[in-house]
């Protein structure tokens, strides 16, 4: 049996790749390579000692997407990241956006449907609530207008996939993850972001390897309790797991309906300026950060109740924010050398 995993040479794929291989999973790995290095799958092979097969081709062509199915029969089921993901792009290049996001996952749920490979995971984002009206946000929350076309994505796909599952064989798990952060504990794999970082982490530890000058903090005025956003922020290797069980769940026909939803976060919420104190501590450095104003789009304040993720799915976020800085600020060291 294979699992075939889009974008799994990228930040959250690459380690859902480490996982799946450590659980048994053959893997094949489909990316254009866009936002991601081809040397990933060696790294991956350093980690696991197995080399995962990467086809390199872009999913927005149905041609080549109909022949790596046809190519690897063996397919059980998909795990669906590749996608473009940096919310400031995509309010400038939507439909770069809209062409990509939607396009390449058209095309692989086309084929999916044709092959009868009928088992989708899915990359959400908490981005599709919004700022909620109620914390901790439940899977139940409304869903609200996106900020981004890149968010829109998103909630677009999400429809596409509940719309597909509804019609067809397909089963899916659409999970939706709060912030992401940190890296595997080898070191060997992680967040390289290419240009200027748009997200927190990865702009603190450039910043104090002295790459960027240093950090802007988007805004003290929230009503939070040190006055900046808060987020959930959860290890990328306990999200890296989620995956693995939304998958066996999907295998074991244990789905309690045809398209199930997740919030992946840790529960808890901590402000940038914890984020910035747990770096310091971790680290030994001291950051160079400024308050500027508030970025336009950004929420106040987002965790999740992760209560029926954890009884349903049996997982639960393990590390903390301390170990997810840690893990962060060695692969960025490694990054450097
Ligand atoms: N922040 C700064 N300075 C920076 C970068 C970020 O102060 O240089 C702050 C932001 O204002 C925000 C917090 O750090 O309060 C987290 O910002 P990120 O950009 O890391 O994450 P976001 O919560 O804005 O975005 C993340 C994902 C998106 C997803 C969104 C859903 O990156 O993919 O959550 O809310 F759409």
């Amino acid at each position: 049996m294979q699992i075939l995993v889009t974008g799994g040479t990228g930040y959250i794929g690459s380690h859902t790749v480490v996982e799946l291989q450590q659980e048994g999973f053959e893997v094949v790995i489909v990316d254009n390579l866009s936002n991601s290095s081809g040397d990933v799958p060696y790294n991956i092979e350093q980690i696991t000692g197995t080399l995962p097969v990467l086809e390199v081709f872009d999913l927005c062509d149905l041609g080549k997407t109909e022949a790596l199915f046809s190519n690897y029969p063996d397919i059980e089921a998909v795990i669906h990241f590749a996608a473009f993901k940096s919310v400031g792009e995509s309010v400038n290049e939507p439909l770069k956006y809209y062409h990509n996001n939607i396009l390449s996952s058209v095309n692989l749920l086309k084929c999916m449907k044709d092959k009868e490979v009928n088992k989708m995971v899915f990359s959400s984002s908490c981005t599709v609530y919004g700022q909620p009206e109620q914390l901790p946000v439940t899977e139940q929350a409304p869903l609200r207008k996106a900020e981004s076309p890149y968010g829109n994505t998103k909630k677009i796909m999400e429809d596409v996939i509940f719309d597909t599952t509804r019609a067809s064989a397909i089963q899916a798990i659409l999970l939706r993850y709060f912030n992401p952060i940190g890296a595997h504990e080898s070191a060997l794999i992680g967040e390289s972001p290419t240009g200027i970082p748009d997200n927190l982490v990865p702009y603190i530890t450039q910043t104090a390897t002295g790459k960027r000058e240093f950090l802007r903090v988007f805004g003290n005025d929230y009503n939070t309790p040190d006055g900046t956003p808060v987020r959930d922020y959860i290890h990328v290797v306990d999200l890296a797991k989620a995956h693995v069980v939304a998958l066996k769940r999907l295998l074991e026909s244990k789905t309690l309906s045809k398209c199930e939803v997740f919030n992946l976060g840790t529960g808890t919420g901590y402000s940038v300026l914890d984020v910035i104190h747990s770096f310091e501590k971790v680290s030994g450095v001291k950051l160079n950060y400024r308050i500027v104003d508030r970025r336009s789009g950004d929420i106040e304040k987002v965790w999740a109740d992760t209560s029926y993720a954890n009884r349903e799915l049996g997982w639960k976020a393990e590390k903390g924010l301390d170990e997810m800085m840690l893990s962060a600020w060695e692969w960025e060291k490694k990054l450097k050398n």
